[in-house]
């Protein structure tokens, strides 16, 4: 019997000598090294997982207490991954390889030059089909319990299967995405490197396969790493007056008011509470009204409900709310001076939110919102847009609004 095993054990010795070599030159050889540091922002805790190191978690306070209140803590954040998971992630995000037909990546929609979003009023899938909504900012989107515009997504890992089969979205089937990234070498070896399987010694050849839930979680790994807690404003809650110019303190002023209550729905330090609030947005000329939280959660209460937005890199994710329906930051808080639930079409009878109502701001004031909202803008821990993907696919990427627009002569 030992002898049997012995010989076996010679066996698997021999092949691990074999393919020990082949084991090195796939990590170095291919161009996808994946780093083994933290993203800028984070720091290795006692097990080895990146940890958000950021000024505000040292204040205690709930993140919901208080109009605007500055010294005010962060909610949890969906953390504490290893950085080779993460920057997996980040390869996966970029990849086309992630669509039925190798034409859409996240990025597509989500395009880091464009605050994450992609420019546009209702976002583009597959076969050029155009979405219901627009494409949300994913800044600080890991610290958020609840997801899309509705609201009716609890987590990152359930929210991406939403775009990832969608036939109007990417058009897979975790059958084609399990295959097409299981026939590619370079994913194989980045994804064993990543959660440390397919390694040692063993003979079994199922070791590198690479399962849904590690697709899963190094998108969520990456998607959590997109932090935005630096910009002017930021400063200035850490103590540096001088940080805001006078026009964006004036604005922060009004942000704070209780007149114009903006910091009540949008919160710091993320700039929103992360409820659902019916503010009666109007839908952009000839689209129908929609119901948001109300379709979703089966409360009628909830009809033309919608997740309050964060206001971070607000400035690079033109245009607003939840259609696009306003092209600038503008006429966007322009709204909120046209009397209470002025904008609902008159056959709804919506629950409009009681801090929304007339605030009757000056010209000036919403002017000062405006630059202020501008002083939300950090793009400071952008991680590296790759120039290349392991599918061989050029990296998906936003095509600019105005290339789809038809100039008439
Ligand atoms: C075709 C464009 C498109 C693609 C591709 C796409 N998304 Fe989105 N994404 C959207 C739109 C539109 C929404 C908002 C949908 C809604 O709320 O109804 C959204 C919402 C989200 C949200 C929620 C944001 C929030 O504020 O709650 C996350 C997270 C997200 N997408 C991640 C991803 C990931 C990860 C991928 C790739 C697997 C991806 N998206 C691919 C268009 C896209
Ligand atoms: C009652 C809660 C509430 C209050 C008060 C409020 N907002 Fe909003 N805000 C929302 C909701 C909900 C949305 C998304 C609505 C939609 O898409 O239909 C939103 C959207 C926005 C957007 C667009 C975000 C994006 O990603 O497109 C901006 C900018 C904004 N609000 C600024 C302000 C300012 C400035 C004030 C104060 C004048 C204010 N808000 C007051 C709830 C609120």
């Amino acid at each position: 019997m030992w002898f049997r095993s012995l010989s076996k054990l010679g066996a698997s010795l021999a092949l691990a000598l074999w393919l020990a070599p082949l084991a090195i030159a796939k990590q170095t050889n291919h161009d996808f090294a994946l780093v083994d540091y933290c993203p800028a922002g984070f720091k290795f805790n006692e097990h080895s997982v990146c940890k958000l190191d950021s000024i505000y978690n040292t204040y205690k306070s709930p993140h919901n207490s208080g109009v605007g209140g500055l010294k005010a803590g962060l909610p949890e954040l969906r953390d504490g991954f290893r950085p080779e998971v993460i920057d997996l992630g980040r390869y996966l995000f970029f990849d086309p390889i992630l669509s039925s037909d190798g034409s859409l990546a996240c990025s597509s929609c989500h395009d880091p030059e464009l605050g994450f979003s992609d420019g546009k009023g209702r976002a583009v899938g597959i076969h050029g089909q155009i979405l219901e909504r627009s494409a949300p900012s994913l800044w600080n989107i890991g610290f958020f319990q609840r997801l899309l515009w509705d609201g009716s997504k609890a987590s990152l890992e359930e929210q991406m299967l939403g775009p990832l089969y969608s036939e109007l979205e990417m058009g897979n089937t975790p059958e084609n995405l399990l295959k097409t990234l299981n026939d590619n070498a370079t994913y194989r070896a980045m994804f064993a490197e990543a959660f440390h399987s397919g390694t040692g010694t063993s003979a079994n050849t199922n070791a590198d396969t690479i399962r849904l839930d590690m697709v899963y979680e190094a998108l969520t790994a990456f998607e959590s790493s997109l932090i935005s807690l630096n910009s002017r404003f930021d400063f200035y809650a850490h103590g540096a007056h001088n940080a805001l110019a006078p026009s964006e303190l004036e604005g922060l002023n009004v942000f704070r008011s209780f007149v114009s209550r903006c910091g009540e729905c949008h919160t710091p330090p993320l700039f929103t509470n992360q409820q659902l609030a019916i503010i009666g947005v109007p839908e952009p000329e000839d689209r129908p009204f929609d119901p948001g939280a109300g379709a979703t959660s089966g409360i009628p209460e909830q009809r033309g409900g919608f997740r309050v937005p964060s206001l971070r890199n607000i400035a690079r994710s033109a245009p607003y709310m939840h259609q696009g329906n306003f092209e600038t930051l503008r006429e966007t808080v322009g709204f909120y001076n046209k009397g209470r639930g002025h904008a609902v079409p008159e056959d709804e009878s919506l629950l409009i939110h009681w801090h929304i109502w007339d605030p009757n701001l000056r010209d000036e004031e919403l002017d000062r919102l405006v630059d202020f909202l501008h002083a939300l803008t950090d793009e400071g821990f952008m991680p590296e847009i790759p120039m290349r993907v392991p599918s061989g696919l050029p990296p998906g990427r936003a095509i600019k609004a105005q290339a789809l627009t038809v100039r008439t002569p």
